[in-house]
């Protein structure tokens, strides 16, 4: 009974008019008086637009029954308008379908993995990037996307680290909201808008273990300190839609998480979108052990809050039955429906529900926005060593060595996501970059020497991977390694691409090692045993372990997944053309051993320098390789002045806090300016160290700028396990500003009460 009177609560707030403006409300409401309740249950349907699951019913014979109010991963405008002329000729009321798809990076033009947006720390770049995917995708007839990924992950053994923004809930905001700006813009019923979807509600990135899908198991000072907060940060951006996630979260499925989804989600946050299932999430609620039969599946994500069901048909099946049996009011399919309703009036799918295909060629691809690409790869790119100024290499005809697996490869500058029906073809490659770069006299040779793949291919590799290489025979494999380490010794200097190949990460691409795949170090080693130059391009999802080159590879620049325009800005970043703007999103382990690390830690009762100790192992350092927000670029910044306006300020008030950074080097680039505060007491341990604001400068040689950042409630305030919510105590703290997590410039302020 409680669960039907949350249902109730629900319709009082999806009644209300902030859910969809005042003028589709009555739309909505007169659309609705008319639905029968097999045409409401028919709009919590989603179902798949490729019938490549065994057994599911074919698209058009659903759509004609009124079985379907969205479709996902339909990609083809043609398709796309073939089935929505069934829903707009052939049904009775003539309700457009709303087309969802994974546009996580790029619909065709294929921009940086996530991660690597992240990595730019430039939230304009990031919203640049989004509106374009919805550009393209928008063009093609999709109005929908399942993204962004807000999911705070500190475990890089999970595959889909990739596709969020990595371990800082305050970065990890920046990024949500510059991505719901991105896909929805100020009006989402503009022609180049998509809804977009904050996903996976919640905690899916601390799968146990990093083994994805596993359950969860999260404080509720974790929840709403770290993992909950980039939800929140996107709701406040206006994000239309939520998606439930997949596993166990403390025990109880997010897909049937009453206090997820209505307690934090509806009650405390006032959402007044709709939430969308995970695919096959609630029949899976079985599978999971939590509900008793698909009816029951089906009941207790509903009254949980699952507006869709997302490919299972498990509201299709059960729904109905459940309301006859009086176990859900017809109020309650109601209060579900409407903002589903609503987002299609928003979008204006009633009056425009068609693609136009001639206009959908001149968008997607466009030329400007293959050039965003290209920037954004060059503003995503972290270069974590520089030792004697490798870097920038000089176009004086120099011969060089391109060598490694993925130098040449086009399908792994990309990431599982771009597997629906993107092609390929047209990425340009590490090798092609630098051959275009290097000027007409320069010899650029290249070798993989070695080959990856991945031991337990998932479904995925089947449906987005493309078609293996030939495995090399023992022979070949010994020809290709030697001939590796040939091409090296001939060239002046080498460019080493390794790293993991776009299906190593991902959905169901979980490792357990943190080692690069296959002979890769090997390789790495004996090409640096032939004395030439090196410089290591890591093309991967994931920080790997890379201990070794830290201390033998003069020059590192992790490129992650970069998109279509990959080698080209690689290139960039290589010849100086351009200089490295990127930072990690998160610490770089030296090993897995050491996962989780991430640097907003507590202290302990014993701080890890005292009494002559080095570290908490006995075997390694504790601190990661690289820290958080860390990177080099080919200038030198220096930051200094640190002021405060006023070193303590009654509560409420906002805390000033004043830099100077300056370009001392002799190259244009950017810095990024990072605040850390640490609560010095309270009423609960508060994290050693916390980003609470940061500014990305763009600077020329000699310039010098004041960075000026506010620390208001917001920063201020957290999550109490002591007193179960949200507090802003008048405490001490310590402030830091610099370059990455270890900031030393450092000043103190008081909160008054
Ligand atoms: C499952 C994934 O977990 C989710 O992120 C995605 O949006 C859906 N499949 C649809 O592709």
């Amino acid at each position: 009974m409680m669960r039907v009177m949350a249902a109730a609560l629900w319709v009082a707030v999806c009644q209300s008019s902030l859910l969809f403006g005042a003028d589709a409300a009555p739309k909505v409401e007169e659309l609705l008086h008319r639905m029968t309740l097999d045409e409401k249950i028919g709009q919590l349907t989603q179902i798949g637009g490729m019938a490549f699951i065994p057994g599911s019913p074919k698209p058009e014979d659903a759509v004609r029954k009124g079985q379907a109010g969205s479709v996902l991963w339909l990609n083809d405008p043609a398709a796309i308008n073939r089935l929505q002329k069934i829903a707009m000729e052939e049904t009775r009321l003539k309700i457009p379908l709303l087309f969802g798809l994974d546009v996580i990076h790029g619909f065709r033009t294929i921009f940086p993995m996530p991660l690597a947006l992240a990595s730019s720390w430039d939230g304009k770049l990031i919203e640049r990037v989004q509106s374009m995917a919805a550009r393209e995708a928008r063009a093609a007839g999709i109005a929908w996307t399942f993204a962004p990924m807000v999911d705070i992950a500190r475990d890089p053994r999970w595959g889909r680290i990739i596709e969020g923004a990595g371990e800082d809930p305050f970065l990890g905001s920046m990024v949500a909201r510059a991505q719901v700006r991105g896909f929805q813009g100020d009006d989402v019923g503009q022609p180049d808008r998509v809804l977009a979807c904050a996903k996976h509600f919640a905690g899916y990135g601390k799968a146990d273990g990093g083994r994805d899908y596993d359950s969860s198991y999260i404080s509720d000072s974790e929840l709403f300190n770290v993992y909950l907060p980039p939800f929140r940060a996107a709701l406040d951006a206006g994000v239309a839609t939520f998606m439930s996630a997949y596993m166990d979260l403390n025990d109880v499925p997010a897909t049937g998480n009453a206090f997820l989804l209505e307690d934090v989600l509806r009650k405390s946050w006032k959402f007044p979108g709709f939430v969308v299932s995970d695919a096959n999430a609630i029949r899976d609620l079985v599978t999971h052990g939590f509900a008793h039969d698909r009816s029951d599946a089906a009941y207790r994500a509903f009254t949980a809050g699952v507006n869709m069901d997302m490919a299972s048909g498990t509201y299709l099946g059960n729904l109905g039955a459940l309301v006859k049996a009086g176990k859900i009011p017809e109020s309650a399919i109601d209060a579900a429906v409407r903002p589903i309703l609503a987002a299609k009036f928003r979008l204006g799918l009633f009056e425009r529900p068609y693609a136009d295909e001639a206009r959908a060629k001149t968008i997607i691809g466009a030329p400007e926005h293959r050039q965003v690409a290209r920037e954004a790869a060059r503003e995503s790119a972290v270069l974590l060593r520089n030792e004697r100024e490798t870097l920038p290499l000089s176009k004086d005809g120099k011969s060089i060595a391109v060598i490694g697996p993925l130098a040449d490869e086009k399908r792994d500058l990309l990431t599982m996501w771009a597997g629906f029906d993107v092609d390929a073809s047209s990425t340009v490659t590490v090798l092609e970059g630098i051959r275009a770069k290097a000027g007409a006299g320069a010899r650029v040779e290249h070798a993989p020497g070695v080959q990856i793949r991945k031991q337990n291919p998932s479904m995925f590799d089947g449906l987005f991977g493309g078609k293996p290489p030939a495995v090399w025979t023992p022979e070949q494999e010994k020809a290709e390694f030697a001939k590796a380490v040939e091409v090296a010794k001939r060239a002046d200097m080498v460019v080493l691409v390794l790293g993991e190949r776009a299906m190593m990460s991902g959905e169901w691409a979980s490792q357990a090692s943190l080692e690069l795949p296959g002979r890769q170090q090997e390789l790495m080693e004996a090409v640096a045993a032939t004395g030439k130059p090196v410089v290591l391009v890591l093309v991967n999802g994931r920080p790997l372990n890379i201990t070794w080159a830290a201390e033998h590879i003069p020059a590192i620049l992790e490129a992650w997944h970069p998109g279509m325009e990959g080698g080209n800005a690689i290139a960039d970043l290589l010849f100086g053309d351009a200089n490295p703007g990127g930072r990690l999103p998160l610490s770089w382990p030296r090993n897995v051993g050491q996962v989780p690390v991430y640097y907003a830690h507590n202290l302990t009762h014993q701080p890890e320098t005292s009494l002559g100790f080095k570290s908490r192992y006995w075997d390694q350092p504790s601190a990661p390789l690289y820290p958080f927000g860390y990177g080099l670029s080919y200038t030198k910044c220096g930051i200094s002045n640190l002021r405060l306006k006023e070193s303590a300020v009654k509560m409420g008030s906002v805390v000033e806090v004043s830099v100077d950074v300056e370009n001392t080097g002799q190259r244009a680039g950017t810095e990024v300016v990072q605040v850390y505060i640490h609560q010095m007491a309270g009423s609960a341990s508060r994290p050693v160290r916390e980003l609470k604001g940061f500014e990305k400068v763009w600077l020329k040689p000699g310039e010098k700028k004041t960075v000026n950042i506010s620390l208001g409630k917001s920063e201020l305030s957290y999550w109490s396990s002591a007193s179960r919510g949200w507090v802003e105590e008048a405490e001490s703290f310590d402030l830091w500003v610099g370059t990455d997590a270890t900031a030393k410039l450092h000043t103190n302020f008081k909160i008054l009460p």
